[in-house]
């Protein structure tokens, strides 16, 4: 009996124990709907503190009412922003209560855990692992591939192109396709490695694939930002920009995706080294930019087509998103990302939003395709890969599967009507 007793008491206590550990020790996301201005203004606030880390919209100047916010908040302060939140009457729903577990399911690696299934391509890869993978893949493909090194990081790891083109001799035009520029987006290193095995797996099988290698080269850079990605492996997982530091301030990092000279930070961006949309001190100061400037304009007469990979939200994009104004052949792109997204919907029974940069999302200027596209790269686009907010950064490996042949799908749809286009 008295076994008994101190038995129960024990599993109370590890209850309670548990109980403390498992409901509060957690960073969660929240998803949160300001309805008023005074209440939009306290998001704005609460999102620039430090323990938090915005999701979606990207910065807290593009925060606006009656749409969802999607806010990571760190287990530390999770009770004071529910507080504050509940206090002035912001709804809110728990997106992601175990986002630990989640990080644990994403660094999962084969060789250390026998629990991680999946093959290479059906996982994420951490930054010297997809060098690795680059690098073996040229060695075993030197018929179609070629390595290329186009420069390097503010922190020197190289930045890598991979170079596919199909048996064939060669040819007057080009494909452009980058990823990871935004450190935290996993799932598009994993899209540019995921095409790269496609390619070269299904040359000569499937149509499409074969058309575009005959017909083009194509230049992928798996990572353009390999500072911050390998960041958000070892330090901070939501980690979004590069890792310069800069004199006389303690912030670290430039948006990548800010930096480019296209209407450089104007409305849309900050001139805050601390905004997760710092601009940089001035266009093209990061290396990582200046090395893809460099390059794409050394082939822009080859280059006819241009896509940058990011997550999350689900839309295909295209200029301009540095200004409310159309392009001139605006209603051509809207037409591919329109079929993209048909095709898209009929196979994969998922949505996609399109359109213009700044009409579908937010003014953002510095972008890659802004400037491709004023380059005269006509046919220039960003997509934003899923999920919609379910998961966010944290996209479970069971989903790379879909979430790549659905980028993929588009991705071919839209170069092979460019390819009948340019004919
Ligand atoms: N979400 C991405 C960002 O904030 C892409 C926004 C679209 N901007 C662009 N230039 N395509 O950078
Ligand atoms: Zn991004």
């Amino acid at each position: 009996m008295r076994r008994l007793i101190l038995l129960s008491i024990l599993i109370c206590f590890h209850c309670i124990l548990k109980k403390c550990l498992c409901s509060s020790e957690q960073d969660k996301v929240l998803s949160i709907t300001a309805m008023t201005q005074e209440q939009v203004n306290l998001l704005q606030n609460i999102s620039s503190h430090n323990e938090t880390s915005l999701w979606q919209p990207a910065s807290p100047s593009h925060i606006t009412s009656n749409t969802p916010v999607h806010l990571y908040v760190q287990s530390s302060s999770v009770t004071r922003v529910t507080e504050l939140l509940n206090t002035h009457g912001l709804s809110f729903s728990v997106l992601l209560e175990n986002t630990q577990e989640l990080i644990q399911e994403q660094t999962r690696n084969s060789t250390t855990d026998p629990k991680s299934g999946g093959t290479t391509y059906e996982r994420y890869q951490s930054l010297e692992d997809i060098y690795y993978l680059i690098n073996k893949t040229n060695q075993e493909h030197p018929d179609m591939t070629k390595l290329i090194l186009i420069g390097s990081s503010f922190e020197k790891n190289p930045l890598y192109l991979l170079k596919l083109s199909g048996r064939r001799g060669p040819v007057d035009k080009a494909m452009w396709m980058d990823c990871g520029i935004h450190a935290r987006e996993w799932i598009s290193p994993a899209f540019c490695i995921w095409f790269i095995k496609y390619a070269l797996t299904f040359y000569k099988e499937n149509p499409d694939i074969t058309t575009l290698l005959d017909k083009m080269d194509i230049y992928i850079l798996p990572v353009m930002n390999p500072d911050g990605y390998k960041y958000t492996w070892t330090t901070n997982r939501m980690w979004r920009k590069n890792r310069s530091v800069m004199e006389g301030s303690s912030c670290v990092g430039v948006d990548l995706n800010r930096n480019f000279d296209a209407n450089w930070c104007t409305t849309g961006a900050s001139s805050s080294p601390c905004s997760d949309i710092y601009c940089g001190r001035y266009p093209e100061s990061e290396p990582e930019v200046q090395a893809v400037t460099k390059f794409l304009r050394a082939h822009k007469a080859s280059i006819k087509l241009f896509f940058s990979m990011h997550s999350y939200s689900q839309m295909l994009l295209f200029p301009y998103s540095y200004t409310h104004e159309q392009i001139p052949n605006h209603s051509e792109l809207f037409e591919l990302v329109q079929e993209a997204a048909i095709k898209i919907r009929r196979h994969y029974k998922n949505n996609y939003r399109y359109g213009s940069g700044a009409k579908t999302i937010y003014l953002a200027p510095g972008g890659s395709d802004d400037w491709a596209y004023d380059q005269g790269i006509l046919y220039s686009f960003t997509f934003e890969l899923q999920d919609r907010g379910r998961y966010g950064f944290l996209l479970p490996p069971n989903l790379i599967t879909v979430a790549c042949n659905e980028a993929l799908a588009a991705v071919k749809t839209i170069a092979i009507r460019v390819l009948e286009k340019l004919q």
